[in-house]
């Protein structure tokens, strides 16, 4: 098993899918929680559907065999490239899972099953058992998980709970770094080069200062600067787009949180500035909203930010995980 972590849009998609071509993997399936606007017990369907469809576009000769044993699966409709759950039930994705190990032992290569932000489809019951399950004995099938709500992921892989099913199965982890200053600037360069672009340094200097070395920010802004030609307006526009979807993700973690709402978004506040240590950050919260805290109280709150990856821990400080939240703070003040 092999396990992807790391912020959000820092290329974790991306790695998981160029590093199964280059090997030369014939045989993946992605399943992505975010195929689906809510990922829940009912709509996880949708999501092992789609994963099969790209599957089987995929699969060229194989696709044939990958077929028959899909339409076989109880449950499973497959018309064409189409594929659809007709009879959902807990054990589908079992029988699935399992029509795709025969699969892989006919052709004698691995089948790798990619469940990205696999940390949301820890609500469906039963996920991490069927996990274990698959880990334990189905020998050719490969699991990799991509994720970047880290402490979630944590918690789905059992880390310290030997009560949680995947508890003690050795795995790989690939937590992906921020690139530094200098491989952004070499990011940005080489895409303008690529492109035929005379980019000044000064202008990408900005945009790095600005989006810092997340290579989802970054592509955005190259993408939009060679599409108008004006750096003030690429920035603008990725900073203005990508606040936008960084503000989804913090109303969606505050709407279940709606009491601690302005704690929340406090203790973001004090990151703003820049990074804290511990009690410096715990000072300035304290100070924000005028109150004192016990530990308990603080240190959950902390881990619930760091849990969904909207603060980091670097070295002995934490700070934002994204730039753009601090965009999204200033939006949300006005
Ligand atoms: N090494 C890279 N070279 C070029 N482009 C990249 C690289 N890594 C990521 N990108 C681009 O950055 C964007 C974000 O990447 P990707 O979707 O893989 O990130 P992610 O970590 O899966 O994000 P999310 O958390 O939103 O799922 C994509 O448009 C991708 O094409
Ligand atoms: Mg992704």
């Amino acid at each position: 098993m092999i396990v992807v972590k790391g912020v959000r849009r820092i290329g974790k998609s991306s790695l998981v899918r160029v590093g199964l071509r280059l090997h030369g993997v014939k045989l993946y399936a992605v399943f992505d929680a975010r195929t689906v606007p809510l990922l829940t017990s009912d709509t996880v369907y949708e999501v092992v559907a789609r994963g099969l469809e790209e599957l089987l576009r995929r699969s060229g000769g194989l696709g044939r065999h990958l077929r028959e044993l899909l339409a076989r699966v109880e449950g499973l409709s497959v018309a064409g490239f189409e594929v659809r759950v007709t009879r959902r039930s807990p054990d589908l994705v079992l029988r699935v899972v399992e029509a795709l190990d025969k699969a892989a032992e006919a052709t004698g290569e691995h089948m790798v099953l990619v469940f990205d932000e696999a940390q949301d489809m820890a609500v469906v019951p039963g996920f991490a058992r069927l996990l274990a399950h698959i880990y334990d004995y189905h020998q050719r099938v490969k699991l990799v998980l991509a994720g970047s709500e880290v402490g979630l992921l944590d918690r789905l892989l059992g880390r310290g709970n030997p009560r949680a099913p995947l508890y003690g199965r050795p795995y790989l982890e690939i937590e992906m770094p921020r690139l530094s200053r200098e491989e952004s600037l070499g990011f940005l360069e080489q895409g303008f080069t690529e492109l035929g672009l005379e980019w000044p340094r000064a202008y990408m200097e900005e945009a790095v200062d600005r989006l810092d070395g997340i290579p989802g920010w970054l592509t955005a802004y190259g993408y939009y600067a060679y599409a108008t030609g004006s750096h003030r307006e690429a920035l603008e526009r990725v900073l203005e787009e990508g606040a936008s979807l960084v503000q989804a993700e913090l109303e969606r973690f505050l709407a279940n949180r709606l009491q601690a709402r302005t704690r929340y978004l406090a203790l973001l506040e004090c990151l703003a500035a820049g990074p804290l240590t511990w009690s410096e950050l715990k000072t300035c919260l304290e100070t924000r909203i005028a109150r004192s805290l016990n530990k308990a109280q603080f240190t959950r709150y902390l881990r619930e930010l760091r849990d969904y990856s909207f603060v980091e821990k670097a070295g002995r400080e934490y700070r934002l995980a994204d730039p753009l939240i601090r965009y999204v703070l200033r939006r949300m003040r006005t």
